[in-house]
């Protein structure tokens, strides 16, 4: 596995690789990698011919009170998960080389970024979208593997493929997740060992709407309550959303449908953490 921090020596690994024939696979991260990262990274060797993960703490995605600064780095690891997974070449740039100081552009994401995630996070969205739009531009994939943990993130990238042309296939992958469900998150190094085991909570809540969904007893909006209770009973929880909303527009829904994302975003002490759960149902 080659390893690299400018944009010449990896597009210059991608070149010869792509003129051997070979099919372009990224997968993009901010590091701390673990099994959900690994798996992405396994997925994207499995569907092309030459890997390369990027490893950027993008500052653009962080509000001015988030957890940029403290953000886990552990390149160490990092690497040595990369070679176990199968990636051929990991991309690790400074801040300097990514940005300019006197950058002009940047990309801004419509009403898909405004809700939920959006709405406590302002400009989250725009930061991804912009730093995705520079990795791909500067990798020149064929295809990039993103997890379905992030499912409003997955969303706007596709969008962002679409609306801009770029022509990287976008593969979703499922969330993977400790043995009492709780998803594996860079942010769980954050909890203590008492938040840790109220943080299963938002898994029980994802299951909770699942089996009353199928129950077909209560609507959405009892549903969602439900929901709610059972995050507040955990001491030290604080939810932020619990909703069911359709799987594209990440739009609230008021009656079921055959295609369903429950979403749900809470404190745990002062971590935040989300999770998702994809519901599908016969209707009618
Ligand atoms: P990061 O949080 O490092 O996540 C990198 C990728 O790993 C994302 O596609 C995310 O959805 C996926 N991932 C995280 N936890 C997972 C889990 N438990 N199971 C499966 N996949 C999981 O998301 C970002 O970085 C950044 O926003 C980025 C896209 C790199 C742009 O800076």
């Amino acid at each position: 596995m080659q390893t690299g921090t400018t944009t010449t020596k990896v597009q210059m690994a991608v070149a010869s690789a792509r003129s051997a024939g070979n099919r372009i696979g990224c997968v993009p991260t901010m590091g701390a990698l673990h099994a959900g990262h690994k798996s992405l990274i396994e997925r994207a060797a499995q569907e092309a011919d030459f890997v390369v993960v990027t490893i950027f703490v993008n500052p653009t995605q962080f509000g001015p009170d988030e957890d940029f600064g403290s953000y886990p780095r552990t390149l160490e690891e990092d690497l040595e998960i990369c070679v176990q997974a199968g990636a051929d070449f990991v991309f690790h740039p400074s801040n300097g080389v990514i940005y300019e100081e006197n950058r002009q552009v940047q990309l801004c994401v419509g009403e898909l970024a405004r809700r939920w995630e959006g709405e406590s996070r302002p400009g989250h969205f725009d930061g991804v979208a912009t730093i995705v739009a520079k990795l791909f531009n500067i990798v020149l994939p064929d295809i990039a593997i993103f997890g379905q943990k992030d499912y409003q993130q997955l969303a706007i990238i596709k969008s962002l493929c679409r609306d801009l042309n770029f022509p990287v296939e976008i593969i979703g992958c499922p969330t993977v997740r400790e043995e009492d469900g709780l998803a594996l998150s860079s942010r769980n190094a954050y909890l203590s060992e008492k938040q840790r085991a109220h943080a299963t909570v938002l898994y029980r809540a994802l299951c909770l709407a699942e089996k009353l969904v199928q129950d077909a007893q209560l609507s959405l909006k009892e549903i969602r309550e439900k929901m709610l209770e059972l995050l507040v009973s955990e001491s030290g929880v604080i939810p932020e959303y619990a909703t069911i909303v359709d799987p594209n527009t990440l739009e609230m829904l008021d009656e079921r449908q055959q295609e369903m994302v429950v979403l749900i975003a809470a404190k745990v002490g002062e971590t935040r953490l989300i999770d998702n759960r994809e519901i599908f149902q016969q209707v009618g």
